[in-house]
């Protein structure tokens, strides 16, 4: 079974893959290129072995860009930090279903603060892990990848997975975002689209374009298409 995509398409593309040297240009680059929103991976070295930025980061990366902030957080124990990446900006804070004990309690405390919840969930953990918190959720999101890198190449298993999450979502009667975060690219943004995702995450394929702009528009096109033609 293929979806209709009624919500609309978000590119949104990770900054894990730009030159941290030149950060602040990248993020400028990336929204004259079209990008919908800016996602921000997170990594503590603990729920994933690799370690990146935390809010002072993005608390300068504020400055720079209207464009929402997607803050993708894989870190252990996530609500300890709640209030930290709502002062430093973000506007959408994703918390991994592996990482919290009390998922509905840090859901609610994520809208409390002015944030929209989102949950991701590993390649290998099952969706009804977030049955029943689909009503504390703006966004779902489905890693395509196993967290902690870019570049790495999407798991062809996630298309039934990205389709379950939607049905389950639907079938709840609720108009959720659905992410997808790893290896997405050109080839595959229609297969993704069609199986019920409508916010991209990319982040290599976009930092190795020779043109950003052409590249984001290339998404659009092909989802487009895939949306057009699949039922
Ligand atoms: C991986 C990160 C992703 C990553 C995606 O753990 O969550 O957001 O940047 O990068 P690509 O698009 O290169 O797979
Ligand atoms: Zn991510």
């Amino acid at each position: 079974m293929e979806f209709i995509m009624i919500q609309p398409l978000k590119l949104c593309p990770s900054i894990l893959s730009a030159d941290f040297s030149r950060l602040g240009e990248d993020v400028v680059r990336l929204e004259r290129a079209g990008a919908d929103m800016i996602h921000i991976d997170v990594m503590d070295g603990g729920f994933v072995p690799n370690i990146t930025v935390g809010p002072p980061v993005i608390k300068s990366l504020r400055k720079l860009t209207a464009l929402p902030f997607d803050v993708h957080l894989m870190i252990e124990r996530p609500e300890r930090h709640l209030a930290a990446f709502a002062d430093a900006g973000a506007d959408i804070l994703t918390v991994h279903a592996e990482s919290c004990t009390h998922l509905s309690r840090t859901l609610a405390g994520i809208r409390s603060l002015g944030m929209t919840p989102s949950v991701a969930l590993n390649p290998h953990t099952p969706v009804e892990f977030v049955q029943w918190v689909l009503g504390d959720v703006g966004m779902l999101l489905v890693m395509t990848v196993n967290p902690g890198f870019g570049g790495q190449m999407f798991i062809g298993a996630m298309y039934d997975k990205i389709r379950a999450v939607r049905a389950m979502a639907e079938s709840a009667g609720l108009p959720l975002d659905i992410e997808v975060d790893g290896g997405a690219c050109a080839e595959n943004i229609g297969r993704i689209v069609q199986a019920g995702a409508n916010v991209i995450v990319a982040g290599s394929a976009v930092f190795r374009a020779a043109d950003m702009g052409a590249e984001l528009e290339s998404y659009r096109v092909e989802a487009r298409a895939a949306s057009a033609s699949g039922t």
